[in-house]
């Protein structure tokens, strides 16, 4: 059974019985308008922990000015039932207040440089900044074991190891392999903006970045060719593309002597902003 809970206080109430019960702690912060890759998150924190927390908080604070902060899909009841449905022991679904009493405008950030930089930050300047801050204040709020994000996020799985590195957290990041459809398009809350035609479209984002993964496979390791090229044949079939980069998997930049590298992309269809990437090992 489902325990819903709003308040800060409440939670905390909560936490404070499960841990004299000596119960660890597993947490899933996501924003909600679930989907089978946020139950796979939920169900990859119950083999690690006693209790899961999964949280709903559609954080202002990581969205531009320009962004869908305000039309970003809110579902909470049928999240609620998608949670129950695979045994999540709590939802943290808190309001913009509860989270940000203060406001956001003299809020005490956090920023985690070098991996928040280039990539998706290119388009969202400062999102990452959000990100990491609405994470931070999530982890002291449940002050979980351990916590599970989605690889689908190369990039912001990248900056909360980070932070939790750095922040001295002692709390377990476990990263979870994409979720995806059966024709390979990433599972995502935006994809709801994709109309019928777009949507039958879009599995063609990872089908471009398996095309570069078996060219690497194949020795070719003309990094900016390739992605020149992804790039060009992503135009073609009708997305705006933002970027594909070629990186070792600490998003340092590839070299000539990298053995193991992620292709990353983000392209825009219609109104939807899809991102995907692939890790490849040289055979
Ligand atoms: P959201 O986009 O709702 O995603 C919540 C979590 O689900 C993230 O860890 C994300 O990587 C993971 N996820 C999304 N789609 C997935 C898929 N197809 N397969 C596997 N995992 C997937 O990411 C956020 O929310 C926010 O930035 C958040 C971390 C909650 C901070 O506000």
């Amino acid at each position: 059974q489902l325990t819903t809970l709003t308040t800060l206080a409440s939670l905390r109430a909560e936490l404070r019985q499960l841990r004299q019960q000596g119960q660890t702690i597993a947490l899933v912060p996501t924003m909600g308008n679930l989907h089978a890759g946020h139950l796979r998150l939920v169900e990859e924190a119950k083999r690690h922990a006693d209790k899961v927390i999964a949280t709903i908080f559609v954080n202002p604070l990581q969205f531009g000015p320009d962004e869908d902060f305000a039309s970003y899909p809110r579902t909470l009841a049928d999240d609620q039932a998608q949670l129950a449905s695979v045994g999540c022991d709590f939802l943290f679904a808190p309001s913009v207040d509860e989270v940000y009493p203060h406001g956001q405008q003299q809020l005490t950030k956090v920023c985690v440089p070098q991996v928040s930089e280039g990539l998706c930050s290119a388009k969202r300047p400062g999102h990452f900044d959000g990100v990491a801050t609405v994470v931070t204040k999530l982890f002291n709020m449940v002050q979980p074991d351990i916590a599970c994000f989605g690889q689908k996020d190369y990039q912001q799985l990248a900056v909360i190891r980070k932070l939790t590195e750095d922040l001295s957290f002692p709390i377990q990041i476990i990263g979870v392999p994409t979720c995806r459809s059966a024709e390979g398009l990433a599972l995502s809350s935006r994809n709801a903006y994709l109309t019928e035609k777009e949507r039958e479209r879009a599995p063609k984002l990872y089908a471009t970045l398996q095309a570069i993964a078996l060219k690497l496979q194949e020795g070719k390791l003309n990094y900016h060719e390739l992605t020149y090229q992804a790039r060009a044949k992503l135009a073609e079939l009708g997305f705006s593309p933002e970027y594909v980069e070629i990186r070792a998997l600490d998003l340092s930049p590839a070299l000539a002597t990298t053995q193991e590298w992620v292709i990353l992309a983000a392209a825009r269809m219609g109104k939807a902003r899809l991102i995907d990437n692939l890790i490849v090992k040289k055979h």
